[in-house]
Protein backbone atom coordinates (compact mmCIF):
# COMPACT_ATOMS: atom_id res chain seq x y z
CA UNK A 1 0.00 0.00 0.00
CA UNK A 2 1.64 3.34 -1.00
CA UNK A 3 0.08 6.67 0.63
CA UNK A 4 -0.24 9.13 -1.87
CA UNK A 5 -0.21 12.88 -1.22
CA UNK A 6 -1.83 15.24 -4.22
CA UNK A 7 -1.58 18.75 -3.49
CA UNK A 8 -4.23 21.24 -5.21
CA UNK A 9 -6.40 18.24 -6.40
CA UNK A 10 -9.98 20.23 -6.72
CA UNK A 11 -8.38 22.23 -9.22
CA UNK A 12 -8.61 22.08 -13.09
CA UNK A 13 -5.42 19.20 -13.72
CA UNK A 14 -5.29 18.40 -10.22
CA UNK A 15 -8.72 16.79 -10.20
CA UNK A 16 -7.67 15.23 -13.68
CA UNK A 17 -5.01 13.55 -12.04
CA UNK A 18 -6.65 12.64 -8.70
CA UNK A 19 -9.35 10.75 -11.10
CA UNK A 20 -6.54 8.70 -12.76
CA UNK A 21 -5.00 7.58 -9.73
CA UNK A 22 -7.76 6.47 -7.69
CA UNK A 23 -9.48 4.64 -10.86
CA UNK A 24 -6.11 3.30 -11.89
CA UNK A 25 -4.82 2.41 -8.47
CA UNK A 26 -7.22 1.05 -6.09
CA UNK A 27 -3.56 -0.29 -3.41
CA UNK A 28 -3.01 3.33 -3.17
CA UNK A 29 -4.67 5.65 -1.25
CA UNK A 30 -5.12 8.88 -2.72
CA UNK A 31 -4.80 12.06 -0.42
CA UNK A 32 -5.94 15.59 -2.25
CA UNK A 33 -4.93 18.33 -0.03
CA UNK A 34 -5.99 21.85 -1.41
CA UNK A 35 -7.33 25.13 0.20
CA UNK A 36 -10.31 25.29 -2.25
CA UNK A 37 -9.31 28.91 -3.40
CA UNK A 38 -10.79 30.44 -6.33
CA UNK A 39 -9.97 28.05 -8.33
CA UNK A 40 -10.60 24.61 -6.31
CA UNK A 41 -14.25 23.61 -6.62
CA UNK A 42 -14.82 19.66 -5.27
CA UNK A 43 -17.47 19.53 -8.02
CA UNK A 44 -14.51 18.05 -10.29
CA UNK A 45 -14.42 15.45 -8.32
CA UNK A 46 -18.22 13.89 -7.43
CA UNK A 47 -17.28 10.45 -9.16
CA UNK A 48 -13.70 9.91 -6.91
CA UNK A 49 -15.84 11.03 -3.84
CA UNK A 50 -17.29 8.14 -1.73
CA UNK A 51 -14.15 5.63 -3.17
CA UNK A 52 -12.15 3.84 -0.50
CA UNK A 53 -9.11 4.73 -1.79
CA UNK A 54 -9.87 8.52 -1.73
CA UNK A 55 -9.53 11.58 1.00
CA UNK A 56 -10.16 15.20 0.67
CA UNK A 57 -8.55 17.16 3.94
CA UNK A 58 -9.30 21.18 3.06
CA UNK A 59 -5.40 22.04 4.29
CA UNK A 60 -3.32 25.48 2.90
CA UNK A 61 0.06 24.41 1.77
CA UNK A 62 1.59 27.67 3.90
CA UNK A 63 -0.03 26.04 6.82
CA UNK A 64 3.17 24.07 8.54
CA UNK A 65 0.82 22.27 11.05
CA UNK A 66 -1.51 21.27 8.66
CA UNK A 67 0.75 19.82 5.86
CA UNK A 68 2.73 18.14 8.96
CA UNK A 69 -0.24 16.76 10.09
CA UNK A 70 -1.07 14.85 7.01
CA UNK A 71 2.15 13.97 6.70
CA UNK A 72 2.32 11.84 9.62
CA UNK A 73 -1.51 11.08 10.10
CA UNK A 74 -1.34 9.23 6.68
CA UNK A 75 1.86 7.99 6.47
CA UNK A 76 2.81 10.26 3.16
CA UNK A 77 5.10 7.77 1.03
CA UNK A 78 4.76 9.82 -2.61
CA UNK A 79 3.82 13.43 -3.53
CA UNK A 80 2.32 15.18 -6.66
CA UNK A 81 2.56 18.78 -5.83
CA UNK A 82 0.32 20.79 -8.09
CA UNK A 83 -1.09 22.94 -5.88
CA UNK A 84 -0.46 26.65 -7.29
CA UNK A 85 -1.14 29.91 -7.92
CA UNK A 86 -2.10 29.27 -11.33
CA UNK A 87 -3.20 32.28 -13.69
CA UNK A 88 -0.68 34.94 -15.29
CA UNK A 89 -2.85 38.13 -15.22
CA UNK A 90 -3.45 37.34 -11.13
CA UNK A 91 0.05 37.21 -10.79
CA UNK A 92 0.44 40.85 -12.23
CA UNK A 93 -2.38 42.27 -10.38
CA UNK A 94 -1.53 40.54 -7.12
CA UNK A 95 2.44 39.03 -7.43
CA UNK A 96 2.75 38.17 -3.77
CA UNK A 97 -0.51 35.66 -3.40
CA UNK A 98 1.79 33.74 -6.11
CA UNK A 99 4.90 33.96 -4.03
CA UNK A 100 3.33 32.91 -0.65
CA UNK A 101 1.58 29.71 -2.48
CA UNK A 102 4.26 28.98 -5.11
CA UNK A 103 7.26 29.44 -3.06
CA UNK A 104 6.05 29.72 0.13
CA UNK A 105 3.98 26.68 0.46
CA UNK A 106 6.41 24.31 -2.07
CA UNK A 107 8.87 24.68 1.03
CA UNK A 108 6.55 23.97 3.65
CA UNK A 109 5.53 20.91 2.02
CA UNK A 110 9.33 19.76 1.32
CA UNK A 111 10.33 20.41 4.80
CA UNK A 112 7.54 18.02 5.79
CA UNK A 113 8.73 15.28 3.33
CA UNK A 114 11.41 15.80 5.20
CA UNK A 115 10.89 15.42 8.43
CA UNK A 116 8.32 12.85 7.40
CA UNK A 117 11.13 10.65 5.92
CA UNK A 118 14.09 11.12 8.09
CA UNK A 119 17.10 9.74 6.31
CA UNK A 120 15.40 6.83 5.17
CA UNK A 121 13.87 7.55 1.04
CA UNK A 122 13.43 4.27 0.09
CA UNK A 123 10.24 3.97 -1.98
CA UNK A 124 9.57 7.80 -1.13
CA UNK A 125 9.32 10.61 -3.90
CA UNK A 126 8.72 14.11 -3.91
CA UNK A 127 7.19 14.81 -7.87
CA UNK A 128 6.72 18.90 -8.60
CA UNK A 129 4.45 19.63 -11.20
CA UNK A 130 6.16 23.07 -12.93
CA UNK A 131 5.17 24.66 -15.99
CA UNK A 132 7.16 25.79 -19.49
CA UNK A 133 7.19 29.41 -19.13
CA UNK A 134 9.62 29.12 -16.83
CA UNK A 135 12.03 29.09 -19.61
CA UNK A 136 11.23 32.22 -21.00
CA UNK A 137 9.80 33.59 -24.12
CA UNK A 138 10.76 32.19 -27.90
CA UNK A 139 11.05 33.98 -31.51
CA UNK A 140 9.71 32.48 -34.34
CA UNK A 141 11.95 29.51 -33.96
CA UNK A 142 13.34 26.83 -31.39
CA UNK A 143 11.71 24.72 -28.44
CA UNK A 144 12.30 24.68 -24.67
CA UNK A 145 14.39 21.62 -23.69
CA UNK A 146 15.22 20.73 -20.25
CA UNK A 147 18.42 22.32 -20.74
CA UNK A 148 17.44 25.83 -21.74
CA UNK A 149 18.00 28.34 -19.14
CA UNK A 150 15.77 30.00 -17.03
CA UNK A 151 14.61 32.91 -17.76
CA UNK A 152 11.01 33.46 -15.97
CA UNK A 153 9.03 36.85 -17.19
CA UNK A 154 6.10 37.40 -15.38
CA UNK A 155 5.57 36.90 -11.06
CA UNK A 156 3.42 33.57 -11.94
CA UNK A 157 6.68 32.34 -13.93
CA UNK A 158 9.04 33.64 -11.97
CA UNK A 159 7.30 32.26 -8.16
CA UNK A 160 7.30 28.71 -10.54
CA UNK A 161 10.83 29.04 -11.20
CA UNK A 162 11.96 29.37 -7.70
CA UNK A 163 9.63 26.27 -6.50
CA UNK A 164 11.63 24.68 -9.07
CA UNK A 165 15.02 25.51 -8.18
CA UNK A 166 14.10 24.77 -4.06
CA UNK A 167 12.98 21.17 -4.99
CA UNK A 168 15.99 20.63 -6.98
CA UNK A 169 18.28 22.54 -3.97
CA UNK A 170 16.32 20.10 -1.36
CA UNK A 171 17.58 17.07 -3.64
CA UNK A 172 21.30 18.39 -3.90
CA UNK A 173 21.23 19.77 -0.35
CA UNK A 174 19.53 16.81 1.43
CA UNK A 175 18.80 13.94 -1.23
CA UNK A 176 15.48 14.57 -1.03
CA UNK A 177 14.06 11.99 -4.53
CA UNK A 178 12.72 14.51 -6.62
CA UNK A 179 11.72 14.97 -9.37
CA UNK A 180 10.17 18.01 -12.04
CA UNK A 181 8.13 17.95 -15.41
CA UNK A 182 7.14 21.17 -17.09
CA UNK A 183 4.07 21.09 -18.88
CA UNK A 184 2.96 23.12 -22.01
CA UNK A 185 -0.53 25.22 -21.94
CA UNK A 186 -3.47 22.81 -20.65
CA UNK A 187 -7.03 22.63 -21.80
CA UNK A 188 -9.81 19.94 -21.25
CA UNK A 189 -12.76 19.86 -19.28
CA UNK A 190 -12.94 21.87 -15.58
CA UNK A 191 -10.44 24.30 -16.16
CA UNK A 192 -11.53 27.80 -14.69
CA UNK A 193 -13.16 30.17 -17.10
CA UNK A 194 -10.34 32.48 -16.99
CA UNK A 195 -8.22 30.80 -18.84
CA UNK A 196 -8.26 31.77 -22.38
CA UNK A 197 -9.93 28.17 -24.05
CA UNK A 198 -12.95 28.40 -22.00
CA UNK A 199 -12.84 31.93 -21.99
CA UNK A 200 -13.80 31.89 -25.29
CA UNK A 201 -16.36 29.19 -25.20
CA UNK A 202 -17.72 30.41 -22.46
CA UNK A 203 -18.84 33.95 -23.77
CA UNK A 204 -19.44 32.91 -26.90
CA UNK A 205 -22.83 30.80 -25.29
CA UNK A 206 -23.69 34.45 -23.48
CA UNK A 207 -22.92 35.88 -26.77
CA UNK A 208 -19.92 37.94 -24.93
CA UNK A 209 -17.07 39.85 -26.65
CA UNK A 210 -13.95 37.42 -27.26
CA UNK A 211 -11.06 39.76 -25.53
CA UNK A 212 -8.06 39.47 -27.99
CA UNK A 213 -4.29 40.59 -26.30
CA UNK A 214 -2.56 43.17 -28.23
CA UNK A 215 -3.10 41.51 -32.00
CA UNK A 216 -3.57 37.70 -30.72
CA UNK A 217 -0.35 36.74 -32.78
CA UNK A 218 1.27 35.09 -29.51
CA UNK A 219 1.67 31.28 -29.77
CA UNK A 220 0.97 28.56 -27.26
CA UNK A 221 1.62 25.10 -27.65
CA UNK A 222 -1.37 22.98 -26.25
CA UNK A 223 -1.71 19.89 -24.51
CA UNK A 224 -5.32 17.69 -23.63
CA UNK A 225 -5.40 17.86 -19.75
CA UNK A 226 -5.41 13.78 -19.69
CA UNK A 227 -2.28 13.25 -21.97
CA UNK A 228 -0.78 15.34 -19.03
CA UNK A 229 -2.22 13.30 -16.27
CA UNK A 230 -1.32 10.08 -17.87
CA UNK A 231 2.54 12.01 -18.47
CA UNK A 232 2.56 12.61 -14.39
CA UNK A 233 1.28 9.04 -14.04
CA UNK A 234 4.53 8.05 -16.32
CA UNK A 235 6.94 10.42 -14.62
CA UNK A 236 5.84 9.64 -11.23
CA UNK A 237 6.23 5.80 -11.75
CA UNK A 238 9.19 5.89 -14.36
CA UNK A 239 11.19 8.98 -13.78
CA UNK A 240 14.94 8.96 -12.34
CA UNK A 241 14.83 10.53 -9.21
CA UNK A 242 16.73 13.94 -9.55
CA UNK A 243 15.73 14.56 -13.45
CA UNK A 244 13.90 16.84 -14.96
CA UNK A 245 11.12 16.35 -18.33
CA UNK A 246 9.41 18.65 -20.37
CA UNK A 247 5.86 17.70 -21.66
CA UNK A 248 4.29 19.20 -24.74
CA UNK A 249 1.81 18.72 -27.23
CA UNK A 250 3.65 19.83 -30.70
CA UNK A 251 0.33 21.41 -31.25
CA UNK A 252 1.84 25.18 -32.03
CA UNK A 253 -1.15 27.47 -32.14
CA UNK A 254 -1.39 31.43 -32.52
CA UNK A 255 -4.39 32.83 -29.96
CA UNK A 256 -6.19 34.63 -32.88
CA UNK A 257 -6.29 31.41 -34.69
CA UNK A 258 -7.35 29.03 -31.93
CA UNK A 259 -9.98 31.54 -31.36
CA UNK A 260 -11.19 31.45 -34.66
CA UNK A 261 -11.41 27.77 -34.65
CA UNK A 262 -13.53 27.99 -31.26
CA UNK A 263 -15.82 30.21 -32.82
CA UNK A 264 -16.45 27.73 -36.06
CA UNK A 265 -17.01 25.21 -33.67
CA UNK A 266 -18.97 26.52 -31.62
CA UNK A 267 -21.69 28.36 -34.66
CA UNK A 268 -21.71 24.64 -35.55
CA UNK A 269 -22.46 23.18 -32.08
CA UNK A 270 -24.85 26.02 -31.24
CA UNK A 271 -27.01 25.66 -34.61
CA UNK A 272 -25.47 29.85 -35.29
CA UNK A 273 -25.28 30.92 -38.71
CA UNK A 274 -21.60 30.57 -39.44
CA UNK A 275 -19.61 34.14 -38.96
CA UNK A 276 -21.75 34.73 -36.13
CA UNK A 277 -19.12 34.17 -32.84
CA UNK A 278 -16.37 35.59 -35.07
CA UNK A 279 -18.11 38.97 -35.35
CA UNK A 280 -17.23 38.78 -30.92
CA UNK A 281 -13.70 38.96 -31.65
CA UNK A 282 -12.40 42.20 -30.21
CA UNK A 283 -8.89 43.04 -29.48
CA UNK A 284 -8.00 44.53 -26.23
CA UNK A 285 -4.98 46.03 -24.19
CA UNK A 286 -2.35 43.56 -24.14
CA UNK A 287 -1.17 41.60 -21.27
CA UNK A 288 2.14 43.56 -19.49
CA UNK A 289 5.05 41.68 -20.14
CA UNK A 290 3.01 39.23 -22.66
CA UNK A 291 5.19 36.26 -23.93
CA UNK A 292 5.56 35.84 -27.35
CA UNK A 293 6.04 32.26 -27.75
CA UNK A 294 5.91 28.93 -25.95
CA UNK A 295 7.04 26.10 -27.94
CA UNK A 296 8.47 22.94 -26.00
CA UNK A 297 10.14 19.64 -27.06
CA UNK A 298 9.22 16.52 -25.08
CA UNK A 299 11.79 14.58 -27.17
CA UNK A 300 13.08 13.21 -23.75
CA UNK A 301 10.03 11.89 -21.70
CA UNK A 302 9.37 9.91 -25.58
CA UNK A 303 12.13 8.40 -25.52
CA UNK A 304 12.61 7.61 -22.31
CA UNK A 305 9.78 6.75 -20.59
CA UNK A 306 7.47 6.03 -24.27
CA UNK A 307 5.02 9.34 -23.09
CA UNK A 308 3.59 10.41 -26.26
CA UNK A 309 0.32 12.46 -26.46
CA UNK A 310 -2.84 10.50 -27.60
CA UNK A 311 -5.59 12.90 -28.13
CA UNK A 312 -5.73 15.08 -31.51
CA UNK A 313 -6.16 18.54 -30.70
CA UNK A 314 -9.89 18.21 -32.86
CA UNK A 315 -10.61 15.56 -30.59
CA UNK A 316 -10.07 17.37 -27.63
CA UNK A 317 -11.47 20.33 -28.83
CA UNK A 318 -14.80 18.49 -29.97
CA UNK A 319 -14.50 16.88 -25.80
CA UNK A 320 -13.70 19.99 -24.29
CA UNK A 321 -16.88 21.94 -25.86
CA UNK A 322 -19.15 19.40 -25.56
CA UNK A 323 -18.29 19.00 -21.84
CA UNK A 324 -18.74 22.74 -21.21
CA UNK A 325 -22.40 22.60 -23.05
CA UNK A 326 -23.09 19.35 -21.29
CA UNK A 327 -22.08 21.13 -17.63
CA UNK A 328 -23.57 24.71 -18.09
CA UNK A 329 -23.96 24.95 -14.01
CA UNK A 330 -20.37 24.03 -13.43
CA UNK A 331 -19.68 27.22 -15.11
CA UNK A 332 -22.72 29.37 -14.24
CA UNK A 333 -22.18 28.79 -10.84
CA UNK A 334 -18.57 30.34 -11.37
CA UNK A 335 -19.78 33.05 -13.06
CA UNK A 336 -22.16 34.34 -10.12
CA UNK A 337 -19.53 33.92 -7.47
CA UNK A 338 -16.55 36.24 -6.93
CA UNK A 339 -15.24 35.43 -10.33
CA UNK A 340 -17.67 38.01 -11.54
CA UNK A 341 -15.53 40.64 -9.81
CA UNK A 342 -12.28 39.38 -11.20
CA UNK A 343 -13.93 39.49 -14.67
CA UNK A 344 -15.09 42.80 -14.54
CA UNK A 345 -11.71 44.35 -12.88
CA UNK A 346 -9.75 42.59 -15.52
CA UNK A 347 -12.11 43.35 -19.04
CA UNK A 348 -14.44 46.27 -17.66
CA UNK A 349 -17.36 46.38 -18.85
CA UNK A 350 -16.86 44.00 -21.84
P1 LIG B 1 -5.72 25.64 -10.94
O1 LIG B 1 -5.58 27.08 -10.63
O2 LIG B 1 -6.88 25.16 -11.75
O3 LIG B 1 -5.77 24.79 -9.57
C1 LIG B 1 -4.92 25.06 -8.49
C2 LIG B 1 -5.45 24.30 -7.28
O4 LIG B 1 -4.55 24.54 -6.19
C3 LIG B 1 -6.84 24.75 -6.83
O5 LIG B 1 -7.65 23.64 -6.51
C4 LIG B 1 -6.56 25.58 -5.58
O6 LIG B 1 -7.62 25.56 -4.64
C5 LIG B 1 -5.31 24.90 -5.05
N1 LIG B 1 -4.50 25.81 -4.22
C6 LIG B 1 -4.07 27.06 -4.55
N2 LIG B 1 -3.39 27.59 -3.53
C7 LIG B 1 -3.37 26.66 -2.53
C8 LIG B 1 -2.81 26.62 -1.23
N3 LIG B 1 -2.13 27.66 -0.73
N4 LIG B 1 -2.97 25.50 -0.50
C9 LIG B 1 -3.67 24.43 -0.98
N5 LIG B 1 -4.23 24.42 -2.22
C10 LIG B 1 -4.08 25.52 -2.97
O7 LIG B 1 -4.34 25.22 -11.59
P2 LIG B 1 -4.01 24.16 -12.76
O8 LIG B 1 -4.16 24.84 -14.06
O9 LIG B 1 -4.73 22.92 -12.50
O10 LIG B 1 -2.45 23.95 -12.50
C11 LIG B 1 -2.00 22.95 -11.60
C12 LIG B 1 -0.48 22.96 -11.58
O11 LIG B 1 0.04 22.70 -12.88
C13 LIG B 1 0.13 24.29 -11.14
O12 LIG B 1 1.25 24.01 -10.34
C14 LIG B 1 0.54 24.95 -12.44
O13 LIG B 1 1.64 25.81 -12.24
C15 LIG B 1 0.93 23.74 -13.27
N6 LIG B 1 0.77 23.90 -14.73
C16 LIG B 1 -0.42 24.34 -15.26
C17 LIG B 1 -0.55 24.45 -16.65
C18 LIG B 1 -1.85 24.89 -17.27
O14 LIG B 1 -1.90 25.07 -18.50
N7 LIG B 1 -2.92 25.04 -16.54
C19 LIG B 1 0.52 24.13 -17.48
C20 LIG B 1 1.73 23.68 -16.89
C21 LIG B 1 1.83 23.57 -15.52
P1 LIG C 1 -3.85 31.81 -20.65
O1 LIG C 1 -4.95 30.82 -20.90
O2 LIG C 1 -4.03 32.83 -19.59
O3 LIG C 1 -2.52 30.97 -20.42
P2 LIG C 1 -0.96 31.47 -20.33
O4 LIG C 1 -0.92 32.94 -20.16
O5 LIG C 1 -0.49 30.74 -19.13
O6 LIG C 1 -0.33 31.01 -21.60
O7 LIG C 1 -3.57 32.59 -22.00
C1 LIG C 1 -3.24 31.90 -23.20
C2 LIG C 1 -2.94 32.95 -24.25
O8 LIG C 1 -4.15 33.69 -24.54
C3 LIG C 1 -1.92 33.98 -23.78
O9 LIG C 1 -1.10 34.35 -24.91
C4 LIG C 1 -2.77 35.17 -23.36
C5 LIG C 1 -3.96 35.09 -24.29
N1 LIG C 1 -5.23 35.61 -23.73
C6 LIG C 1 -5.99 36.52 -24.45
O10 LIG C 1 -5.63 36.94 -25.58
N2 LIG C 1 -7.16 36.98 -23.91
C7 LIG C 1 -7.61 36.56 -22.69
O11 LIG C 1 -8.68 37.04 -22.23
C8 LIG C 1 -6.82 35.60 -21.96
C9 LIG C 1 -7.25 35.12 -20.61
C10 LIG C 1 -5.64 35.14 -22.52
Amino acid sequence: MQNILITGGAGFIGSHVVRRFVNSYPNYNIINMDCLTYAGNLENLKDVEGKPNYRFVKVDIRDEEGVAKVFADYSIDGVIHLAAESHVDRSITNPMDFIKTNIEGTVVLLNAARKQWGSNFEGKLFYHISTDEVYGSLGDEGLFTETTPYDPRSPYSASKASSDFLVRAYNHTYKLPIVISNCSNNYGPNQFPEKLIPLVISNIQQLKPLPIYGKGLNVRDWLYVEDHAQAIDTIFHNGVIGETYNIGGENEWKNIDLVKLLCKIMDSKLGREAGTSEKLITFVTDRAGHDLRYAIDSSKIARELGWKPTVTFEQGLEKTVDWYLDNKSWVNDILSGEYANYYQQQYGGR
